[in-house]
């Protein structure tokens, strides 16, 4: 049974009828365009083949009543008297509610079913989908238009505000705007996008690396004021503003630290833009020389990689037929992403997934993605109405 059957069975057995509506939105990878989004930088991520799923039906009254099948646990909450609770999977929802409150939405109240295959914890950002599908959610109940960008940055503000994680635009913008077949590429100053195909006989390959590290967002967080101290220092209101030269010609000055972190920002700005048009020339090669260069960055620059992000990439790029890999997401344990030949995937798969476990004794989990659509609503076929 796909994850929209299995939601869709849920809800009818659950509330004894059809579902109105099926909504859902992608979790991402991020292709090129690491820890530049909070700098008003590029990013260039594809929305993935993995979702938040949510079967509903619009209530005449003012509650959200939300079943997730993950926690097998309940929401039922009044619009009118949102609060705060402990930290749990109710607040994402909420968290949403009150942002597109506050935006100026009517909200129009709904009972559903949720459930979810995107890795949670993982860095393919499962938190993006939820606040994504719960906005989607709101909007077909509510009748409101899809804007990506606007709900992108209310999905940011419930995680920012309502949540309490700092993270940037780019997660929530690419779950709000992907396109299938293609990764996009996001000016995260004005969220302008432009989607650029993939290349083609290549595949897109997930390495989750087995490894979570418990300081994410701390030490995310201390980069952020690495880098706002550059900017201070630049006298310019991000990073995006500083280009190359004029960092050059002031590098020695700067703290060796901060110089460290903005080298990264400002050259990952250049290689995604890059990145970008060697895709439309149909460079796979370039592309893959890019996302190496990326990692190389992070790992010595940034310093957002562990040992195993390291090893993995090491691993991945000793195979023939891949053509680029690099950690992807915040960093610090997760996931990597490889660029790889289609022909040469099965083979690349099986050795990285033995060597990796050969080293460091962690299975890996590996995912070869589709770029797919963001946030949309599922027009059901009659043989899910039927099941
Ligand atoms: C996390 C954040 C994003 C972005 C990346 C790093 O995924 O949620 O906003 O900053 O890290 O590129």
């Amino acid at each position: 049974m796909s994850l929209i059957e299995s939601c869709v069975a849920e809800y009818v057995s659950r509330f004894g009828t059809q579902p109105a509506f099926v909504v859902r939105a992608p979790g991402r990878v991020n292709l090129i365009g690491e820890h530049t989004d909070y700098n008003d930088g590029f990013v260039m991520p594809l929305a993935i083949d993995r979702h938040t799923v949510i079967a509903l039906s619009p209530l005449d009254n003012d509650r959200m009543m939300l079943h997730s099948v993950e926690h097998a646990e309940q929401l039922d909450v009044d619009l009118n008297t949102l609060t705060r609770d402990k930290m749990s999977w109710r607040e994402y929802p909420k968290g949403v509610a009150k942002a597109l409150q506050d935006a100026g939405y009517a909200l129009t109240g709904w009972q559903g079913v949720t459930t979810c295959d995107v890795p949670m914890g993982a860095g393919l950002s499962s938190s993006a989908s939820y606040e994504l599908a719960i906005a989607r959610a709101f909007a077909v109940t509510s009748g409101f238009p899809w804007d990506p960008a606007k709900m992108a940055r209310l999905g940011q503000k419930a995680e920012n505000e309502w949540v309490g994680v700092n993270c940037g635009i780019m997660d929530q913008m690419i779950s709000a705007s992907g396109r299938e077949g293609h990764a996009m590429l996001i000016d995260c100053r004005d969220l302008a996008t432009r989607a650029v195909p993939l290349p083609d006989d290549t595949a897109i390959v997930i390495l989750d690396t087995a490894t979570r590290r418990g300081l994410v967002d701390s030490a995310y967080n201390e980069r952020r004021q690495q880098c706002e101290a550059a900017s201070a220092f630049f006298g310019v209101k991000m990073l995006r503003d500083v280009s190359l030269e004029t960092f050059e010609a002031r590098a020695e000055t700067l703290d060796p630290i901060v110089r460290q972190r903005t080298r990264h920002v400002i050259t990952e700005n250049a290689r995604t833009e890059e990145a970008a048009k060697a895709m439309e020339q149909g460079d796979a090669e370039r592309l893959g020389q890019l996302m190496n260069a990326s990692h190389d960055s992070l790992r010595d620059d940034f310093e957002v990689t562990n040992d195993e992000l390291n090893t993995i990439v090491n691993i991945a790029r000793e195979q023939s037929g891949c053509l680029g890999a690099r950690m992807t997401g915040a960093g610090f344990g997760g996931c990597a992403v490889a660029l790889v030949r289609s022909k040469k995937l099965d083979k690349f798969i099986n050795s990285v997934c033995d060597t990796y476990t050969t080293k460091t004794a962690l299975s890996p989990n590996i995912y070869t993605c589709k770029a797919s659509e963001g946030a949309h609503e599922v027009v059901l076929h009659e043989s899910v109405i039927a099941s």
